[in-house]
């Protein structure tokens, strides 16, 4: 059953449809289960389909739609209807759009988002309004940090986690002197600093941390700034449309040669077949690795390409790996999200075979996994080694640990 209708939230566009499975058929004269009496569960998927962050939304979508086509349609036996909106990555329109989507459209539980500003507007409503929230991708360290709460659950990572272990990587590599640039927002001051941390904490220093707006892309001056201080390398962070132009920019001032480049991984998944040549050699930390030789991982590659044409990244499998939480919770209530208490237990001690290795949540609902450390080769972030096992974030300021 296809059953897509278009929804007035908001002048974007705006989905809603089932996933696909028929509702449950129950005998005549034989008492229906409590869960056939139960209306749909509504996924409001808050996210970007425009800008520069677009694809990393569309990927995500397509993770978590992929999972629950997987199980059938139903997750925990009920059945999954959606309704979307395109927040667009501005943190302005934020608290309206989230209002609108647990308000007028009456969503069981929200999906979202990418951007950290974004992500933390959201993460005020869900605790307002006590709606189960999961963010498939924003780093925001207080969304489970001083903002933790128990219907707040993250399938992605903290700003925190794929940076600090840089530090380290980067100083055994030789580099002492390091200069940092990335957009003047939550999520570039998080993840840099974070690499600040581990980078200081190793012996090396930060030179010169240079910053832009969000998503201006006008890199010319920094990077001529770069040419001018003579760092010994460079960490960064840039996602989406931004990081292609970014490292096309940095091979095209001819400086990858001299000064190596380094990322938080964002700078280069996703992103290679537009970066093509440019992105050749560059290293970077994060929670995942295009040919982690694992069955999860293969199993999920082969099944996104079937269902997208496309190559998964890492945030087809925060989206993928979004839907799994789901599950978990609501396997362990047969479906009924009113088991919330049960529902959330469920959630938190979740263990997830995902395709980037094992994965785990601390008490502020954090992923705890791998951090690997990546380099692009024959078009793919291919895995190096392993940066930091069982990563698991600080969660300074959470209440719940
Ligand atoms: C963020 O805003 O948290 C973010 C956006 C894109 C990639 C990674 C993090």
């Amino acid at each position: 059953m296809s059953n897509r209708l278009t929804l007035p939230i908001s002048r974007r566009a705006v989905l809603s449809g089932a996933a696909g499975a028929a509702t449950l058929a129950v005998a005549p004269g034989l008492r229906a289960p409590a869960i056939a009496q139960n209306a749909p569960l509504k996924v409001g998927l808050m996210l970007p389909y425009t800008g520069t962050y677009a694809k990393l939304g569309k990927f995500i979508d397509d993770g978590f739609r992929l999972y629950v086509e997987q199980k059938g349609g139903k997750l925990g036996g009920r059945e999954i209807t959606f309704v979307q909106v395109d927040d667009e990555s501005k943190p302005e329109a934020a608290t309206d759009n989230m209002n609108r989507l647990v308000g007028r459209e009456k969503a069981d539980v929200v999906i979202g988002t990418v951007h950290s500003g974004v992500a933390m507007a959201m993460v005020k409503v869900a605790r307002d309004t006590k709606t189960l929230l999961i963010i498939p991708n924003a780093g925001a360290n207080d969304a489970t940090g001083p903002a933790c709460a128990p219907n707040v659950f993250r399938s992605s990572f903290s700003n925190w986690q794929p940076n600090f272990p840089m530090g380290k990587v980067m100083f055994d590599a030789g580099h002492k002197n390091v200069a940092t640039i990335t957009w003047k927002y939550a999520a570039g001051a998080e993840q840099m600093n974070a690499f600040k941390e581990g980078f200081t904490k190793a012996g090396g220093k930060v030179v010169e941390e240079l910053t832009l707006p969000f998503p201006e892309v006008e890199f010319q001056a920094l990077i001529t700034r770069i040419a001018q201080l003579k760092p010994d390398a460079v960490h960064c962070f840039f996602a989406g449309g931004g990081a292609v132009k970014f490292v096309k920019d940095y091979a095209a001032a001819g400086l990858g040669k001299t000064i190596p480049l380094y990322g938080a991984g964002f700078l280069t998944d996703g992103t290679l077949e537009a970066q093509g040549e440019a992105a050749t050699g560059i290293k970077t930390t994060l929670h995942y690795a295009d040919n982690l030789d694992i069955p999860a991982n293969l199993a999920f590659l082969d099944a996104f390409k079937k269902r997208t044409g496309n190559i998964g990244d890492i945030y087809a499998v925060q989206g993928y790996d979004a839907a799994a939480l789901l599950d978990a919770g609501m396997t362990a209530v047969g479906g009924d999200d009113k088991q919330r208490d049960k529902m959330i237990a469920a959630m938190g001690a979740a263990k997830i075979d995902s395709p980037r290795g094992p994965l785990s949540f601390n008490k502020a609902h954090n992923p705890i996994q791998n951090i690997y450390l990546r380099e692009v080769r024959n078009g793919r972030n291919e895995l190096v080694s392993i940066a930091q096992k069982d990563v698991d974030d600080p969660a300074r300021g959470c209440k719940l640990v």
